[in-house]
């Protein structure tokens, strides 16, 4: 790799212990993706921050580069943690583990990150815009900067994320090169499909994209209209069967004005037609159980626009989760700010649903409640769930989801 004076000095430990480490690692990962340089980033954004993630074995890291003075360099966001910050005893959280989370907070915060503790951190303080680079994990999150926004990060991993943040720059392979921004796979949807797409279809097409494209570039042809939370549920569920970190819509997303443009004027390596009957067995192997009671309904994965939580307000009005049914929002501080004084929050406290900030139902622990079913609008949480909570799943729409809260059960 070509590095330059100020980059061969941080290797040389001349900016401190902590930057040559993390400058060690980014040139280690450069050269076994034959990066040509580093190049510098905008921000960064870090998953390694919750217990459940990081464990004993991150407390000791940020332990050793917070003793030899680390300090992020450029703006450096936090993925949910594992606790409710606030509100643990009432996830029933077990107290060693928030206090280990804790510990964990406070070494990060050392380190001289923002604690936003959310996967969207481009609703606020880590807005980045179109071309930047970035060094960003959380694979729902880097797959919208790259997507929706187009700028410019790969999936990096665990820690190798913070390093990201110690120096500045990230190696310049992968999707930082334009070429390598370019489709490779043409999904169409078939009139029936395009003709009809709802809300919630976008969730369910985002998790059959996952399974087709895996790591490639998915290219769709077919939707005309998006909202920002809607390509946000596309993009996690596609990241979540898959390991899709971009994806194009024609005439939607920036880098996709046309088929020319998503695919740099070469041909799809493959073209796929999307039908409805595919749409809908996607749909029921998503869930797996369609009826019976439902112990929890959980919203907001990725994390809940202010939108969304409007959403949910209007869709309780006037009525109650079923007692032996719990209803969780998770959304980022932020958001739940606004909600608290734009009202959203307390009619939501009223009606009894339970707003979890600072984690998500995917990542604290919940062994403490005992739950069987789940029902969620969210793709990745029905992937995920089954195996980190221990729940049967089933997925709904938003309106599905609420009512499911309502009823206390699906189906019959
Ligand atoms: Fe965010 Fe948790 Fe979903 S981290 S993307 S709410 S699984």
């Amino acid at each position: 790799m070509r590095l330059t004076d100020k980059e061969r000095q941080a290797l040389r430990g001349e900016k401190g212990e902590a930057v040559r480490i993390a400058a060690q690692v980014l040139v280690n990962l450069g050269e076994a993706y034959d990066a040509d340089s580093l190049v510098p980033i905008a921000s960064a954004h870090v998953v390694a921050c919750s217990y459940q993630i990081a464990g004993e074995a991150g407390i000791d890291i940020y332990t050793r580069l917070a003793e030899a003075g680390a300090r992020v360099c450029v703006p450096t966001t936090l993925d949910p943690s594992s606790i409710d910050f606030d509100r643990w005893r009432f996830f029933r959280t077990p107290p060693d583990y928030a206090e280990r989370q804790n510990r964990l907070a406070e070494l990060l915060e050392q380190i001289g990150v923002i604690p936003t503790w959310t996967c969207t951190p481009y609703y606020s303080l880590n807005v980045p815009h179109y071309g930047q680079h970035l060094g960003w994990s959380e694979s729902s999150a880097v797959v919208f900067a790259n997507s929706v926004i187009g700028a410019r990060t790969n999936r990096l991993a665990a820690y190798v994320d913070l390093c990201a943040g110690l120096l500045g720059k990230v190696p310049r392979f992968g999707l930082h090169l334009t070429e390598n921004r370019r489709g490779q796979i043409l999904i169409e949807l078939a009139p029936e499909v395009a003709d009809n797409f709802r809300d919630e279809d976008f969730p369910v097409l985002g998790y059959l994209v996952g399974e087709i494209a895996q790591d490639k570039i998915p290219v769709i042809q077919g939707i005309t209209e998006a909202s920002f939370d809607q390509l946000k549920a596309f993009g996690a569920a596609s990241a979540s069967t898959g390991a899709v970190a971009l994806y194009h819509i024609i005439g939607l997303t920036p880098e996709a004005r046309d088929l020319d443009d998503a695919f740099q004027g070469e041909a799809p390596e493959r073209i796929v037609r999307v039908r409805a009957d595919e749409m809908a067995e996607t749909r029921a192997r998503m869930s797996t159980f369609h009826s019976g009671e439902v112990d929890l309904v959980a919203l907001g994965c990725p994390h809940a626009s202010i939108d969304q939580v409007r959403r949910y307000v209007d869709l309780l009005a006037g009525r109650r989760p079923h007692p032996e049914t719990q209803l969780w929002i998770c959304m980022g501080d932020n958001v739940k700010k606004t909600a608290a004084q734009m009202g959203y929050l307390e009619a939501l406290e009223a009606s009894g649903a339970q707003v979890m900030t600072g984690t998500c139902v995917n990542d604290c622990p919940l062994n403490a409640w005992n739950f069987r079913t789940l029902v969620t609008d969210s793709a990745k949480f029905t992937y995920y769930t089954p195996t980190t909570v221990g729940v049967n799943c089933h997925f709904g729409s938003t309106e599905e989801c609420i009512d499911a809260a309502v009823r206390g059960s699906i189906g019959n």
